[in-house]
């Protein structure tokens, strides 16, 4: 097996490594190695399982306990992010009053947007969706969340430090909410209300922050209907470059 502290950096003459010594590693343990024939049946059937999620517009107003959306934000919150700063806030919002706030001022700003800030082309690609500047899910679904981005982190001393590929990390978190929402049979709508300072003030969050998503979360109206969409095939989205192909 090879000696893992060869394969660390040799130190260039300008730029010093830390060395694996100086970093706080601990062994994999949490890892299992499965055989292929496992592997492929679990990627199988989550591959079937995501290919029915759809994005719905059309919520219940069923409860949903809170301990389900905290197991999305668990989930989430589990995302890779660079250099493990975790660059993400999550606000829940259940209260019906604050849910109304939230939806007035987006639809202010939602029909602005499409009254006058979309170009002709936007619109024309949003027309096969069907979406519009009237948001009933911001009241309908039991729970809005709504996804911060944080350009940087404050330090318990108020220090600021800085956050790196934070678009990135907080889409892959987003994903991972999205993904882990479906899994346990909630559904929820990417949305992404344009411009969202609004979001900052009426939740009191500090400058650092930036809401980039508001998810709302529950369940499907039992009339709820999707637009008649397919996926791109596989060939179309992937490019590969085997060890056969080399010449
Ligand atoms: C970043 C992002 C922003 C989106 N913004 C909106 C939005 O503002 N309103 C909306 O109705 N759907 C929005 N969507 C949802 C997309 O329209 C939807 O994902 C797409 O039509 C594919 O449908 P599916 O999710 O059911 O596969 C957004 C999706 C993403 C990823």
């Amino acid at each position: 097996m090879t000696d893992l502290n060869e394969r660390r950096p040799t130190p260039s003459h300008d730029v010093v490594y830390p060395g694996r010594e100086e970093a706080r590693l601990v062994p994999l343990a949490e890892y299992t190695r499965r055989p292929v024939s496992e592997m492929r049946a679990l990627a199988a059937s989550f591959y079937a399982e995501m290919n029915r999620r759809r994005t719905v517009r059309d919520f219940s107003t069923d409860p949903v306990p809170r301990e389900l959306v905290e197991l999305a934000i668990r989930t989430a919150g589990t995302a890779p992010s660079g250099a493990h700063h975790q660059p993400w806030h999550f606000v829940v919002i259940g209260d019906p009053a604050l849910k109304e706030r939230i939806r007035e001022a987006a639809e202010r700003e939602e029909f602005e947007t499409y009254q006058r800030r979309m170009s002709e082309e936007w619109r024309t690609a949003l027309a096969p969706i069907g979406t519009h500047w009237v948001k009933p899910h911001l009241t309908d679904a039991p729970w809005i969340v709504v996804l911060f981005k944080q350009s940087y982190g404050i330090l318990p001393d108020g220090t600021k430090r800085k956050n790196y590929y934070v678009e990135e990390s907080v889409g892959i978190a987003a994903g991972m909410f999205i993904t882990a929402l479906h899994h346990m049979g909630l559904v929820t709508l990417t949305h992404t209300p344009t411009p969202t300072g609004f979001l900052r003030e009426l939740l009191n969050r500090g400058k650092n922050e930036t809401a980039v998503l508001v998810l709302p979360v529950g369940f499907p109206h039992a009339e709820a209907t999707v637009p008649d969409f397919t996926r791109k095939p596989l060939e179309e989205i992937t490019t590969w470059h085997t060890a056969d192909d080399a010449t």
